[in-house]
Protein backbone atom coordinates (compact mmCIF):
# COMPACT_ATOMS: atom_id res chain seq x y z
CA UNK A 1 0.00 0.00 0.00
CA UNK A 2 1.01 3.75 -0.83
CA UNK A 3 2.30 5.57 2.19
CA UNK A 4 0.44 8.61 3.58
CA UNK A 5 3.05 11.01 1.78
CA UNK A 6 3.26 9.41 -1.65
CA UNK A 7 -0.65 9.43 -1.60
CA UNK A 8 -0.08 13.24 -0.78
CA UNK A 9 1.80 14.01 -3.38
CA UNK A 10 -0.21 12.54 -5.87
CA UNK A 11 -3.50 14.26 -4.53
CA UNK A 12 -1.10 17.71 -4.85
CA UNK A 13 -0.71 16.70 -8.32
CA UNK A 14 -4.24 15.83 -9.37
CA UNK A 15 -6.04 18.64 -7.21
CA UNK A 16 -3.65 21.12 -9.73
CA UNK A 17 -4.76 18.50 -13.11
CA UNK A 18 -8.06 18.54 -12.54
CA UNK A 19 -8.50 21.89 -11.26
CA UNK A 20 -10.20 20.62 -7.94
CA UNK A 21 -11.08 22.20 -4.55
CA UNK A 22 -10.59 19.92 -1.83
CA UNK A 23 -13.56 20.24 0.91
CA UNK A 24 -13.53 18.43 4.41
CA UNK A 25 -16.44 18.85 7.13
CA UNK A 26 -14.85 18.91 10.74
CA UNK A 27 -15.50 15.05 11.44
CA UNK A 28 -13.13 14.10 8.76
CA UNK A 29 -9.60 12.64 9.41
CA UNK A 30 -7.25 14.87 10.91
CA UNK A 31 -4.97 13.76 7.39
CA UNK A 32 -7.66 15.15 5.15
CA UNK A 33 -8.43 17.81 6.91
CA UNK A 34 -5.27 19.90 7.35
CA UNK A 35 -4.74 19.07 3.08
CA UNK A 36 -8.41 20.15 2.31
CA UNK A 37 -8.93 23.99 0.70
CA UNK A 38 -11.54 24.44 3.57
CA UNK A 39 -12.73 22.73 6.49
CA UNK A 40 -16.17 23.93 8.16
CA UNK A 41 -19.99 23.08 9.07
CA UNK A 42 -22.32 21.94 6.90
CA UNK A 43 -23.35 25.84 6.37
CA UNK A 44 -19.99 26.53 5.83
CA UNK A 45 -19.22 24.12 3.08
CA UNK A 46 -22.60 24.66 1.02
CA UNK A 47 -21.63 27.97 0.93
CA UNK A 48 -18.09 27.55 -0.50
CA UNK A 49 -19.72 24.91 -2.69
CA UNK A 50 -21.98 27.38 -4.34
CA UNK A 51 -18.60 29.94 -4.56
CA UNK A 52 -16.05 28.19 -6.08
CA UNK A 53 -14.96 28.48 -8.84
CA UNK A 54 -12.91 25.11 -9.52
CA UNK A 55 -14.00 22.33 -12.09
CA UNK A 56 -13.90 19.83 -9.73
CA UNK A 57 -15.44 19.81 -6.07
CA UNK A 58 -13.80 16.41 -4.10
CA UNK A 59 -16.03 16.45 -1.30
CA UNK A 60 -14.77 14.39 2.02
CA UNK A 61 -17.85 14.62 3.87
CA UNK A 62 -21.39 12.61 3.71
CA UNK A 63 -23.14 12.24 0.48
CA UNK A 64 -25.97 14.51 1.72
CA UNK A 65 -23.39 17.68 1.95
CA UNK A 66 -22.20 16.31 -1.67
CA UNK A 67 -25.78 16.12 -3.01
CA UNK A 68 -25.94 20.18 -1.59
CA UNK A 69 -22.45 21.10 -3.51
CA UNK A 70 -24.11 19.50 -6.73
CA UNK A 71 -27.74 21.05 -6.02
CA UNK A 72 -25.72 24.83 -5.74
CA UNK A 73 -23.39 24.25 -8.27
CA UNK A 74 -24.99 22.11 -11.51
CA UNK A 75 -21.81 22.84 -13.88
CA UNK A 76 -19.43 20.79 -11.18
CA UNK A 77 -18.07 17.50 -11.20
CA UNK A 78 -19.00 16.58 -7.37
CA UNK A 79 -16.98 13.26 -6.14
CA UNK A 80 -16.88 12.02 -3.01
CA UNK A 81 -14.23 9.70 -1.73
CA UNK A 82 -16.58 6.64 -0.74
CA UNK A 83 -20.52 6.58 -1.73
CA UNK A 84 -21.89 4.30 1.06
CA UNK A 85 -20.88 7.70 3.71
CA UNK A 86 -24.75 8.03 4.42
CA UNK A 87 -26.13 9.57 7.24
CA UNK A 88 -28.42 7.51 10.24
CA UNK A 89 -30.73 11.18 9.94
CA UNK A 90 -31.10 10.47 6.19
CA UNK A 91 -31.92 6.80 6.64
CA UNK A 92 -34.71 7.75 9.35
CA UNK A 93 -36.48 9.76 6.39
CA UNK A 94 -37.28 8.35 3.43
CA UNK A 95 -38.91 10.75 0.92
CA UNK A 96 -42.02 9.02 0.33
CA UNK A 97 -43.10 8.74 4.17
CA UNK A 98 -41.71 12.37 4.57
CA UNK A 99 -44.56 13.38 1.69
CA UNK A 100 -47.23 11.28 3.83
CA UNK A 101 -46.60 13.11 6.65
CA UNK A 102 -46.06 16.68 5.68
CA UNK A 103 -49.69 16.28 3.95
CA UNK A 104 -50.96 15.40 7.51
CA UNK A 105 -49.86 18.33 8.37
CA UNK A 106 -50.72 20.80 5.49
CA UNK A 107 -50.44 23.68 7.68
CA UNK A 108 -47.33 23.76 8.93
CA UNK A 109 -44.42 24.96 7.44
CA UNK A 110 -41.04 22.45 7.09
CA UNK A 111 -38.22 23.41 8.18
CA UNK A 112 -35.92 20.34 7.07
CA UNK A 113 -32.43 19.70 8.34
CA UNK A 114 -29.71 19.44 5.57
CA UNK A 115 -29.22 16.09 6.79
CA UNK A 116 -31.79 14.40 4.81
CA UNK A 117 -32.06 13.06 0.90
CA UNK A 118 -32.19 15.47 -1.88
CA UNK A 119 -35.05 14.03 -2.62
CA UNK A 120 -36.68 15.12 0.96
CA UNK A 121 -35.07 18.66 0.06
CA UNK A 122 -37.73 18.58 -2.90
CA UNK A 123 -40.46 18.30 0.17
CA UNK A 124 -39.02 21.03 2.67
CA UNK A 125 -39.58 24.61 2.45
CA UNK A 126 -36.90 25.78 3.67
CA UNK A 127 -33.84 24.19 4.92
CA UNK A 128 -32.12 24.37 8.23
CA UNK A 129 -28.33 23.91 9.63
CA UNK A 130 -27.38 23.70 12.93
CA UNK A 131 -25.66 27.42 12.68
CA UNK A 132 -29.01 28.98 11.27
CA UNK A 133 -32.03 27.31 12.72
CA UNK A 134 -32.05 29.80 15.54
CA UNK A 135 -32.05 32.64 12.87
CA UNK A 136 -34.59 31.50 10.42
CA UNK A 137 -36.88 30.10 12.65
CA UNK A 138 -36.95 33.62 13.78
CA UNK A 139 -37.67 35.05 10.95
CA UNK A 140 -41.06 33.13 10.59
CA UNK A 141 -44.30 34.55 12.22
CA UNK A 142 -45.24 33.74 15.44
CA UNK A 143 -48.60 31.70 15.11
CA UNK A 144 -47.40 29.49 12.27
CA UNK A 145 -46.54 26.32 13.52
CA UNK A 146 -43.85 24.32 12.27
CA UNK A 147 -43.35 20.97 11.08
CA UNK A 148 -39.02 19.90 11.75
CA UNK A 149 -37.63 16.80 10.56
CA UNK A 150 -35.96 14.56 10.18
CA UNK A 151 -33.85 15.56 13.32
CA UNK A 152 -35.76 15.28 16.98
CA UNK A 153 -33.04 15.84 19.37
CA UNK A 154 -32.51 19.33 17.07
CA UNK A 155 -35.91 19.73 16.81
CA UNK A 156 -36.63 19.17 20.68
CA UNK A 157 -33.72 21.71 21.86
CA UNK A 158 -35.18 24.19 19.24
CA UNK A 159 -38.89 24.29 20.41
CA UNK A 160 -37.77 24.23 24.05
CA UNK A 161 -35.24 27.38 23.18
CA UNK A 162 -37.83 29.13 20.83
CA UNK A 163 -41.08 27.78 22.85
CA UNK A 164 -42.51 27.48 19.07
CA UNK A 165 -45.23 25.02 18.61
CA UNK A 166 -42.97 22.11 16.17
CA UNK A 167 -44.33 18.24 15.44
CA UNK A 168 -40.89 16.76 14.77
CA UNK A 169 -39.56 13.61 12.81
CA UNK A 170 -38.86 11.24 15.22
CA UNK A 171 -35.03 10.51 13.49
CA UNK A 172 -31.89 10.75 15.18
CA UNK A 173 -28.05 10.68 14.82
CA UNK A 174 -26.85 6.98 15.75
CA UNK A 175 -23.21 9.10 16.81
CA UNK A 176 -24.81 11.80 19.44
CA UNK A 177 -26.95 9.46 20.82
CA UNK A 178 -24.14 7.56 22.09
CA UNK A 179 -23.16 9.61 24.69
CA UNK A 180 -23.58 8.54 28.56
CA UNK A 181 -24.98 11.11 31.10
CA UNK A 182 -23.98 9.25 33.66
CA UNK A 183 -20.44 8.54 32.86
CA UNK A 184 -20.67 12.59 31.39
CA UNK A 185 -21.60 13.63 34.96
CA UNK A 186 -18.35 11.39 36.73
CA UNK A 187 -16.15 12.89 33.85
CA UNK A 188 -17.66 16.77 34.71
CA UNK A 189 -17.21 16.54 38.26
CA UNK A 190 -13.39 15.09 37.37
CA UNK A 191 -13.02 18.30 35.79
CA UNK A 192 -15.06 20.93 37.31
CA UNK A 193 -13.85 23.78 35.30
CA UNK A 194 -14.28 22.19 32.26
CA UNK A 195 -17.35 23.54 30.48
CA UNK A 196 -19.21 20.91 27.78
CA UNK A 197 -19.85 22.33 24.61
CA UNK A 198 -22.33 20.41 22.89
CA UNK A 199 -23.95 19.76 19.29
CA UNK A 200 -27.73 19.69 19.31
CA UNK A 201 -27.77 16.62 17.88
CA UNK A 202 -27.30 14.85 21.72
CA UNK A 203 -30.43 13.84 23.09
CA UNK A 204 -31.84 16.56 25.54
CA UNK A 205 -30.10 14.01 28.41
CA UNK A 206 -27.24 15.41 27.25
CA UNK A 207 -27.83 19.14 26.26
CA UNK A 208 -28.97 19.74 30.05
CA UNK A 209 -25.18 19.42 30.87
CA UNK A 210 -24.05 21.69 28.05
CA UNK A 211 -22.84 25.39 28.54
CA UNK A 212 -22.41 26.00 25.11
CA UNK A 213 -24.87 24.40 22.39
CA UNK A 214 -24.31 24.59 19.19
CA UNK A 215 -23.00 23.42 15.24
CA UNK A 216 -19.13 21.96 14.94
CA UNK A 217 -17.56 25.69 13.81
CA UNK A 218 -19.73 27.59 16.60
CA UNK A 219 -18.36 24.54 18.94
CA UNK A 220 -14.89 25.46 18.15
CA UNK A 221 -15.78 28.98 18.23
CA UNK A 222 -16.57 28.70 21.81
CA UNK A 223 -13.50 26.74 22.41
CA UNK A 224 -11.35 29.17 20.76
CA UNK A 225 -12.83 31.83 22.53
CA UNK A 226 -13.39 30.61 26.40
CA UNK A 227 -10.64 31.38 28.47
CA UNK A 228 -10.78 27.89 30.41
CA UNK A 229 -7.94 25.38 30.19
CA UNK A 230 -9.98 22.13 29.65
CA UNK A 231 -12.98 21.30 27.35
CA UNK A 232 -15.14 18.67 27.00
CA UNK A 233 -16.41 18.06 23.96
CA UNK A 234 -19.79 15.88 22.76
CA UNK A 235 -19.87 15.95 19.69
CA UNK A 236 -17.72 13.45 17.08
CA UNK A 237 -14.37 13.43 17.66
CA UNK A 238 -12.62 14.56 14.47
CA UNK A 239 -13.29 18.07 15.27
CA UNK A 240 -10.91 17.80 18.19
CA UNK A 241 -8.28 17.69 15.48
CA UNK A 242 -8.89 20.83 14.81
CA UNK A 243 -9.23 22.67 18.27
CA UNK A 244 -5.95 20.81 19.10
CA UNK A 245 -4.18 22.53 15.92
CA UNK A 246 -5.44 25.79 16.65
CA UNK A 247 -5.26 25.80 20.64
CA UNK A 248 -2.62 23.72 21.43
CA UNK A 249 -2.40 25.28 25.15
CA UNK A 250 -6.02 23.51 25.65
CA UNK A 251 -7.04 20.25 26.45
CA UNK A 252 -10.03 18.75 24.78
CA UNK A 253 -12.11 15.86 26.20
CA UNK A 254 -14.23 14.14 24.08
CA UNK A 255 -17.31 13.03 26.23
CA UNK A 256 -17.62 9.49 27.08
CA UNK A 257 -20.14 6.64 25.57
CA UNK A 258 -21.93 3.97 27.48
CA UNK A 259 -18.47 2.35 28.38
CA UNK A 260 -16.67 5.39 29.62
CA UNK A 261 -14.67 5.46 26.16
CA UNK A 262 -14.06 8.39 24.69
CA UNK A 263 -13.60 7.84 21.24
CA UNK A 264 -16.61 5.50 20.30
CA UNK A 265 -18.73 8.19 19.14
CA UNK A 266 -16.41 8.14 15.89
CA UNK A 267 -19.17 8.64 12.88
CA UNK A 268 -18.86 5.49 10.61
CA UNK A 269 -20.06 7.25 7.45
CA UNK A 270 -17.69 10.06 7.92
CA UNK A 271 -14.99 7.65 8.78
CA UNK A 272 -15.29 5.43 5.74
CA UNK A 273 -13.18 8.83 3.71
CA UNK A 274 -9.53 7.62 3.32
CA UNK A 275 -6.62 9.37 1.51
CA UNK A 276 -6.58 6.44 -0.16
CA UNK A 277 -10.03 6.71 -1.56
CA UNK A 278 -9.62 10.58 -1.95
CA UNK A 279 -6.79 9.73 -4.38
CA UNK A 280 -9.08 7.17 -6.28
CA UNK A 281 -11.98 9.77 -6.91
CA UNK A 282 -9.71 12.50 -7.87
CA UNK A 283 -7.72 10.72 -10.54
CA UNK A 284 -10.86 8.87 -11.79
CA UNK A 285 -13.58 11.71 -11.48
CA UNK A 286 -15.80 8.66 -9.35
CA UNK A 287 -18.17 8.15 -7.35
CA UNK A 288 -19.94 11.20 -8.81
CA UNK A 289 -23.00 12.77 -7.37
CA UNK A 290 -25.89 12.90 -10.09
CA UNK A 291 -29.28 14.13 -9.35
CA UNK A 292 -31.95 14.87 -12.02
CA UNK A 293 -32.47 18.04 -12.91
CA UNK A 294 -36.68 18.27 -12.05
CA UNK A 295 -35.44 17.40 -8.84
CA UNK A 296 -31.87 19.22 -8.44
CA UNK A 297 -34.07 22.52 -8.81
CA UNK A 298 -37.35 21.69 -6.63
CA UNK A 299 -34.35 20.84 -3.72
CA UNK A 300 -32.69 24.15 -4.62
CA UNK A 301 -35.35 26.44 -3.52
CA UNK A 302 -35.63 25.43 0.10
CA UNK A 303 -31.52 25.71 0.14
CA UNK A 304 -31.75 28.92 -1.81
CA UNK A 305 -34.53 29.97 0.89
CA UNK A 306 -32.38 29.07 3.71
CA UNK A 307 -29.11 30.79 2.18
CA UNK A 308 -31.09 33.89 1.99
CA UNK A 309 -32.37 33.28 5.72
CA UNK A 310 -28.86 33.01 7.15
CA UNK A 311 -26.98 35.07 9.65
P1 LIG B 1 -22.61 20.81 11.49
O1 LIG B 1 -21.17 20.70 11.06
O2 LIG B 1 -23.38 21.64 10.54
O3 LIG B 1 -22.71 21.27 12.90
O4 LIG B 1 -23.26 19.35 11.39
C1 LIG B 1 -22.90 18.27 12.16
C2 LIG B 1 -23.19 16.96 11.55
O5 LIG B 1 -23.57 16.00 12.17
C3 LIG B 1 -22.97 16.79 10.17
O6 LIG B 1 -23.38 15.57 9.82
FE1 LIG C 1 -25.09 11.79 10.15
FE2 LIG C 1 -24.54 11.75 12.73
FE3 LIG C 1 -22.66 11.08 11.01
FE4 LIG C 1 -23.46 13.64 11.17
S1 LIG C 1 -22.40 12.46 12.74
S2 LIG C 1 -23.12 12.44 9.31
S3 LIG C 1 -25.62 13.36 11.65
S4 LIG C 1 -24.58 9.97 11.38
Amino acid sequence: APSDAELLEEINRLRVEKNAVILAHYYQDGKIQDLADFVGDSLDLSRKAASTNADVIVFCGVRFMAEVAKILSPEKTVVLPDMDAGCSLEDSCPADEFATFRAKHPDHISLTYINCSAAVKTHSDIIITSSNARHIIDQIPEDQPILLAPDQHLGGYLAKETGRDMVLWPGSCIVHERFSEKELIKLKAEHPDAPVAAHPECPAHILNHADHVGSTSSILKYVLEHAAETFIIATEPGIIHQMAKMSPEKTFIGAPGMDGVCNCNQCPYMALNTLEKLRDCLRDLTPVIEISEADRIAAKAPLDRMLEMSP
